[in-house]
């Protein structure tokens, strides 16, 4: 039944992503199967076993299991001592040597944080996105950590989605510009230096359209849409040469990805040619009777095991049950032999044969200069201004002598950080508070009333004091927003509006009389809708890492221009969901004309009388803020959007060029956004496609040409037989500042498919 593609002698795949080896591909494949003809099954299997440790102490049981030749892999351990005793017996005391792999969630960091990975997608910008991950693998491998569990470059459409969070964000282009950013920053160019650390691409898929934003809950999602969308970012990173990838908690059309043979041996072994190997999600085979496909550990192992599943992360369904499967010829001994090979694979990549161990005086200390600087950098980049009405920001220290800073989350190192930093240190957090601080000096008295205790609160009783604050002082900033520990996993939201009594306390600074300039911490879009009129200006700077709090004071104070950009739609209220900017346009599209507010309907209004168009009758179409849209203290002039061609063969290419000025008087950031548009498809094509984006860096006047070009595999897309495609016929291209550019052009494809 499973003869196809997947059990693939070890080796066929070898050369097209070993790019990072620096043994030569054959030499390893070489290597793993003379170590392979070795094994015993036992040893095989214990390859394909990881192990929970991190408690800083080896158990007797581990070490008689490492002795066995039972462990294939350790996470959680980040004592660099234990993981060396972890290492020499599994080096010295096993019969075969086998050095471990052992993984950790490095997610946005290791001591030294980055943003949150949607606040890093937010920056558009993969060079500071991998300088981010080189610091974290450096900082992580110097403890022994040899393996990473990111990117998760779950296409997340959903802000109610806890994991958001960690995710690159909405659109299949821009996670896959991001997410292979990542790969490359944690991988290097060798992954068998010591400061690189095997990537994993996760979860591998459609983890992020779980209903309703309820973690872990079903997905469906139909196989066009699959291939257009979800599997993107994961193929790019496979192309990308990421060493593994892990199965998704999710069912997928009821097949759950940790026994999805069609996703794993099918997709991602057959159509791409992936040689690394699979690691379920934590304890996700056993979880196959949670789900209700099999009925005990022994059928989890077998569905697993046939679906490609190469390790079983912290379970022991393989463990207890695949010897006797193999035993019983219901796992074939090849499958196990490939996945040996693809663990076998990625431990000589890493060099682990060589040098198991690791001397963290190597390495530099936590927390460097380079890496407070990358995550000051990162955090800069990052924070999106969503509104700045009348100028009120940049803020000026010279014209001010007292500023209130008035919230839950102007001082707090910890929460500053975000979700997953298992590792992340706040002692070296800066805070907005302490930054602002230092930057105004001693000619600004600097007030500070946190005036809930969290983000949550709903205790009014310091709101009269927050209020006299801002009408005494010059001008106040607020910092609201959420708590780390109201996304990430199974931290789902319904409501992703201000917790607690926040909106209210902006409704009191506004009685100040002051304008109301607000920094918003949170880990997730939020719906904003309630207070955004009643603010001047929106800073939202996601959970901005380590380096928050100077990145924040550089912004508020103009040091610096804000230049991030959303990579995520902001609804206007949760019934939108899902919005995002690649919607099809639907048989009745809504229109500025035709919509009427559900206050100014009429009594009696008749049935056809509003248009019947595609929108809400309480929050029309649009979203509140969209994707790729953000402020800046400059001012860009977009024009001359020209095509080098106004037809294009299909195996030709086309330039679509435009001229970007800054016509403000400071220097600053933009981000050139291109769109496209394919008028008429085999299948239904989205209004707009991000297609190219460009971060460029411009001086006061300075004007560049910005050229994007296109070929036909660009424009591709999976069709109605699920061949992928580029067709013939009418396109259009938007270039600007977010995904409601208005300047546009057109081109044609033309040619016989
Ligand atoms: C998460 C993974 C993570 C793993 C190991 C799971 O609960 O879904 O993303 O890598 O735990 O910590």
């Amino acid at each position: 039944m499973f003869l196809a593609l997947p059990f693939l002698l070890p080796g066929i795949f070898m050369s097209s992503m070993s790019a990072n080896a620096t043994a030569p591909a054959d030499a390893i494949e070489q290597r793993v199967n003379t170590l392979l003809a070795e094994m015993t099954i036992e040893e095989k299997i214990g390859q394909m076993s990881q192990v929970n440790g991190g408690d800083s102490y080896i158990h007797d049981y581990l070490r008689d299991a490492l002795r066995a030749g039972r462990v294939g892999s350790v996470l959680n351990e980040v004592d660099v001592n234990v993981v060396n005793e972890l290492q020499r017996i599994a080096v010295e005391e096993s019969r075969l040597g086998i050095p471990l792999i052992i993984g950790r969630d490095v997610i946005h960091g290791f001591k030294t944080v980055m943003p949150i990975p949607l606040g890093q997608a937010a920056t558009w910008n993969p060079v500071i996105v991998s300088s981010g991950a080189r610091v974290a693998a450096r900082e992580a491998a110097s403890v022994g950590v040899n393996w990473t569990f990111a990117p998760m470059i779950d296409i997340s459409r959903d802000p109610r989605w806890g994991r958001i969070a960690e995710s690159l964000g909405e659109d299949p282009y821009l996670a896959s510009e991001l997410g292979t950013a990542m790969v490359r920053g944690f991988q290097g160019d060798d992954l068998s230096a010591k400061d690189t650390i095997a990537a994993c691409a996760k979860h591998f898929v459609g983890y992020g359209e779980s209903e309703s934003g309820r973690d872990y809950a079903t997905t469906n999602i139909p196989e066009n849409e699959l291939r257009n969308v979800h599997l993107r970012p994961f193929h790019a990173a496979a192309k990308a040469g990421v060493m593994t990838m892990m199965t998704s908690f999710s069912d997928l059309d009821g097949v759950p990805a940790t026994a999805n043979e069609y996703l794993v041996n099918d997709i991602l072994r057959g159509e791409w040619g992936f040689d690394g190997f699979v690691v379920s999600d934590w304890d996700s085979v056993r979880q196959l009777s949670i789900h209700g496909l099999t009925a005990n550990d022994r059928e989890s192992a077998c569905e697993a095991a046939i679906a490609g599943v190469d390790m079983e992360m912290h379970g022991d369904a393989y463990l207890n049950h695949l010897a006797q499967l193999v035993d019983d010829g219901k796992v074939p001994l090849e499958a196990v032999d490939t996945a040996v090979a693809n663990i076998l694979r990625a431990k000589f990549r890493l060099g682990l044969f060589e040098n198991p161990y690791t001397d963290p005086n190597d390495f530099p200390p936590f927390a460097d200069a380079d890496a407070l600087e990358t995550a000051r950098e990162a955090a800069l980049q990052s924070v999106v201004m969503l509104k700045n009405e009348h100028h009120v920001l940049p803020l000026s220290a010279d014209q001010l002598s007292s500023i209130a800073l008035i919230g839950p989350l102007a001082d707090t190192p910890y929460e500053q950080l975000g979700t997953w930093i298992f590792d992340g240190d706040p002692r070296y957090s800066v805070t907005p508070l302490g930054a602002i601080e230092t930057l105004v000096g001693d000619g600004v008295d600097v007030r500070y009333l946190k005036a809930m205790e969290t983000s949550r609160s709903r205790d009014t009783s310091a709101f009269d004091e927050a209020e006299a604050l801002a009408a005494e002082t010059d001008a106040t900033v607020l910092f609201l927003g959420e708590e780390a520990i109201l996304s990430g996993e199974a931290h789902s939201r319904a409501d992703i509006s201000l917790p607690g009594a926040q909106a209210e306390l902006v409704g009191r600074i506004r009685a100040s009389g002051k304008p109301v300039i607000v920094v918003i911490l949170a880990g997730r879009p939020l719906t904003l809708t309630n207070i955004v009129d009643e603010v001047d200006a929106i800073l939202f700077a996601w959970h901005p890492g380590s380096m928050g709090g100077p990145a924040i004071a550089d912004l508020l104070f103009g040091i610096e221009s804000p230049s991030g950009k959303l990579p995520v739609t902001f609804p206007r209220m949760v019934g939108q969901i899902p919005i995002y900017y690649y919607q099809k346009n639907t048989g009745k599209p809504p229109s500025p004309e035709t919509i009427a507010h559900i206050d100014d309907i009429d009594a009696k209004a008749p049935q056809l009388s509003l248009g019947m168009t595609s929108f809400h009758l309480d929050a029309g179409y649009t979203p509140l803020f969209a994707f790729g849209h953000g402020l800046s203290y400059a001012y860009f002039n977009y024009e001359n959007l020209t095509t080098s061609t106004s037809e294009m063969a299909l195996d030709g290419s086309i330039t679509i060029s435009v001229d970007v000025t800054n016509t403000s008087g400071i220097t600053a950031d933009e981000v050139v956004q291109l769109y496209v548009r394919d008028l008429v498809g085999n299948v239904t094509r989205p209004l707009r496609e991000l297609k190219g984006f460009r971060r460029l860096t411009l001086a006061p006047g300075e004007r560049v040409t910005v050229d994007f070009e296109l070929t036909a595999d660009d424009l591709a897309f999976y069709g109605r037989k699920m061949q992928r495609m580029t067709e013939p016929g009418e396109f259009h291209a938007w270039v600007g500042s977010s995904s409601e550019a208005g300047l546009m052009a057109e081109f044609r494809i033309v040619g016989e498919r």
